[in-house]
Order: structure tokens, then sequence, then C-alpha cells
């Protein structure tokens, strides 16, 4: 068990990238995109780092939450639009399909995955936040789909992930218009979960992810799993006969059996 969890820690410690960074603490990863001086505009080495780091924060059993941060003033101020000026056919398609790879491993990891919005998060940035379980954003953050000024469309589920959440009339309001909303708006419309006050953002950020830290991994999977499955096209009765089965398996299962007679002890006794 000690020596899973210092081979764990060495995998993560020997991971180098350029435009990320990668802290663990209690449990708890940080990614961090890491190019502040271009907003942390997304290019092809940004996206393939971040992917890398999906699948090591996914694949490590000692991390219980994710956290993704921006370093500076923005979240994420989308694809790296000088980038783009420059991409082949075959680049920009490689692109795409890399990015849905990026939201898809996000929407799929079994592990709770914050965005904390600390400043701007538009296009792809927008759409990162979007594919992660929950939004924390400080209040002063500023988020939208900007694409159509670009004569562009978002790819990374930003049309249809968005649908789900908030509803067709709001989505296209923010497609055709590509207005930049306030976290305040975003959180009348239930996207935002929380919003903190910029000065104590990355502390209230972490008592956050410390609290959902301590709830048992097991049953966070299966939450977040059977929450998504609600965006899927299977149907009521088999969604909730899914439910039903994954209760009765997490009723035998070591954790439940001992957080149940744990709970009978202590009343018990009281
Ligand atoms: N791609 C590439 N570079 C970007 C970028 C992006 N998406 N967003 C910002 N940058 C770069 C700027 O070019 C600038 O670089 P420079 O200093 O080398 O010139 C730097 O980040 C700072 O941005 P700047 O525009 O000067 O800051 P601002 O505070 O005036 O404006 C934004 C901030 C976010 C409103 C503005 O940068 C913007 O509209 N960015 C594009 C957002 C977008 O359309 N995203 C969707 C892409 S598909």
């Amino acid at each position: 068990m000690i020596l899973t969890y210092y081979i764990n820690q060495l995998k993560i410690m020997n991971k180098k990238y350029n435009s990320i960074r990668l802290t663990t603490e209690k449990g708890i990863a940080n990614l961090i995109f890491n190019r502040p001086d271009q907003l942390n505009a997304m290019n092809r080495q940004m996206m393939d780092e971040i992917i890398d780091c999906i699948a090591v924060v996914s694949q490590n059993e000692d991390i219980k939450v994710a956290i993704i941060k921006g370093e500076g003033r923005a979240f994420m101020a989308g694809a790296d639009i000088k980038e783009y000026g420059n991409q082949t056919r075959e680049e920009f398609k490689s692109f795409q399909e890399r990015g849905k790879k990026l939201y898809d491993s996000i929407w799929n990891s079994s592990k709770p995955w914050i965005a904390a919005v600390n400043g701007y998060a538009l296009g792809g940035g927008f759409e990162i936040a979007l594919a992660c379980d929950l939004i924390i954003a400080s209040e002063t953050s500023v988020m939208g789909l900007p694409e159509v000024f670009l004569s562009l469309i978002p790819g990374g589920g930003g049309t249809q992930r968005l649908i789900q959440k908030i509803g067709i009339n709001r989505v296209k309001e923010m497609l055709f218009t590509g207005n930049k909303y306030s976290a305040k708006t975003l959180m009348d419309w239930g996207i935002v979960n929380t919003i903190v006050e910029f000065d104590s953002f990355d502390a209230a950020v972490m008592k956050y992810a410390e609290k959902l830290a301590r709830r048992p991994s097991n049953s966070l999977a299966q939450l977040k799993r059977l929450a998504n499955l609600s965006l899927t096209e299977m149907s009521f009765n088999l969604r909730i006969e899914d439910e039903g089965q994954t209760v009765f398996k997490l009723f035998y299962e070591e954790e439940a059996q001992l957080a149940i007679r744990d709970f009978i002890t202590k009343n018990k006794t009281e």
C-alpha cells in the first residue's frame, strides 16, 4: 500500500511539462495551465500535455479529486488563434480530434474534476470547464463562447453539452452573440456552482476539494457515472435500473458495511 503510494508519487514527480504544471497535495491534484503571457491559450503542445496529465491523474488511485486552474489572469482564453493561422488541414483535424479526447477524458474520468475559473474562460477554455463536474468561479471571472467572431463555432462540446446544461434559448444567445458572461449570470443559469472572492480564491477551492476528497472514491465514481448517464440517450427505466444495481453492489462492499456499522455503534454509545 505504502509502496504503491510512493510509486504513484514518483510517476507524478517525474512528469515534466512545458505549458502546464501538475502538483499534488493531500490526495488532490492541481493541473495548472501555464502560458500566462498568452492568457493560457491552448496550442498543440499544451493540448497534448493536458491529455497526458488527465490520464496520469485519472489512473492514480491516491488522487481523489482534481482541480484545473490557470496561472495569471485567465483560466484559458481558448485555442491558440495564432497557431490556428499556421496549421495545415491535417494539423487542424488532428487538433480537433485530440480536443475531443481531452474533453471526453475529463467527462469520463471516475474522479471529480473541479474547474477553478479565476479569470477569462473563453472558447475551448470554457468548454474544458463545461467538461468538468463542478465550476468554482472567482467573482471577477468572465466566460463565454466567442468563436462566432472568428466565423467559427465551438468544437469542444460547447453547443451540445451546454444545451443539456442550461437550455437551448440561453445557449443560442451565448453562441449567436459571442458575449462574455459574469460568474454571477452563469451561476443564475445553473452552470457555475459557487462564486468565491478573488483574494481567497485558491484557499476556497482547496477547501472545497478537501471536502470532496473525504468522501469515499467508489461512491463518487458511481455518482458521477450515473449523473452523466442522465445526459445520454439511455432510457429513464434503464438508468433507474442501473442506479438500483449500483446501490446493491456498493451496499455489499467493505466501505459501506464499515460505515453502516460505525454509524450504528456510534449511535448506540451516545
Ligand atoms: N490565442 C492566442 N493568443 C491569445 C489568445 C488566444 N485565444 N487570447 C489571448 N491571447 C494573447 C494575446 O494575443 C496577447 O498576446 P501578445 O501580448 O503576445 O500580443 C496576450 O494573450 C494577452 O491578450 P490581450 O488580448 O492583449 O489581453 P486583453 O486583456 O486585452 O484581452 C481577451 C483579453 C481574452 C478579451 C482577448 O485576448 C481575446 O479576445 N482573446 C481571444 C479569445 C477567443 O476568441 N477565444 C476563442 C478562440 S477559438
